[in-house]
């Protein structure tokens, strides 16, 4: 019997590393035909020496034109993904540079809802859209004021979109500390002092894998029965 992903077409934008990355390689085992996206050539091209099965599209999703080309080439498909990331937002609220603030949401907020709205006629009603939000929205922790503001942003309009677009299924998956290159912006020894703090504040005493978020992106991709939920993927991060 085939499988549930087995030919069915599936985007991951983001998808040249860390969850989105992940995400590629379960769903192209399961048989599912893969495109993902991203700006860097050089990322793309190294996803796809690793994965050498799937499609890849350079395209930058902040620019509406681009994802409109994008979807109109690709046509009708079945399943969307969406882990597009900034950085930006971190900080003391008294100290936070607004502007920093602006970044992450041009980082985030806007390219993740740019792609999701630009998918909407192509994307399948038997199908669904993941989005990646973040532990920050909920965990009310010193610093995370501005990336809650981000990622609660995409939580809290996710609930009504999936009502709006009915029986197309809307969920997202937020994860807590997640060893991707995301936290690259450190320096080695500081990202390793940084997980090692995490780690001592997280209820299961470990960093997060891609491959655990990418679990559970497939698990609600493929669960016929569950929309509008954020699912925590944070070893308790955000309890
Ligand atoms: N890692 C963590 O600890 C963590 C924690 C909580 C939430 N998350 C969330 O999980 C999701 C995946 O993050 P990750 O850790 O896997 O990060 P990542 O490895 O940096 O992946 C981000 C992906 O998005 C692409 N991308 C970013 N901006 C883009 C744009 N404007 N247009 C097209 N592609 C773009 C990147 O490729 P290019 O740079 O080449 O464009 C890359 O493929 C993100 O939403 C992130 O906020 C991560």
């Amino acid at each position: 019997m085939p499988g549930k992903f087995e030919n069915k077409k599936i985007v991951i934008a983001g998808g040249s590393t860390g969850v989105g990355f992940a995400t590629a390689g379960l769903l192209h085992e399961a048989g599912a035909q893969i495109i993902i996206t991203g700006r860097s050539e050089e990322k793309l091209q190294a996803a796809k020496t690793a994965l050498p099965g799937i499609s890849t599209v350079s395209l930058d999703s902040n620019n509406r034109q681009e994802l409109d080309n994008f979807f109109k080439v690709t046509g009708h498909f079945d399943h969307l993904v969406v882990c597009l990331s900034g950085g930006k937002g971190a900080g003391d609220f008294a100290s936070l540079p607004l502007d920093d603030l602006r970044t992450g949401f041009e980082g985030k907020f806007w390219p993740q809802l740019n792609t999701f709205q630009a998918a909407i006629p192509y994307i399948n009603k038997s199908g669904s859209v993941t989005l990646i939000t973040a532990a920050s929205a909920t965990m009310k922790a010193p610093g995370t004021s501005g990336l809650a503001a981000i990622n609660g942003s995409l939580e809290s309009m996710l609930p009504s979109i999936a009502k709006e677009l009915k029986p197309l299924r809307v969920n997202a998956v937020s994860p807590g500390v997640i060893d991707t290159g995301w936290w690259d912006f450190l320096a080695p020894e500081e990202k390793a002092k940084t997980f090692e703090y995490y780690k001592t504040i997280t209820p299961l005493e470990r960093i997060g894998q891609p491959e655990d978020v990418a679990d559970t992106i497939h698990f609600l991709m493929g669960n016929p029965n569950i929309t509008g939920m954020i699912i925590r993927c944070d070893g308790g991060l955000a309890l």
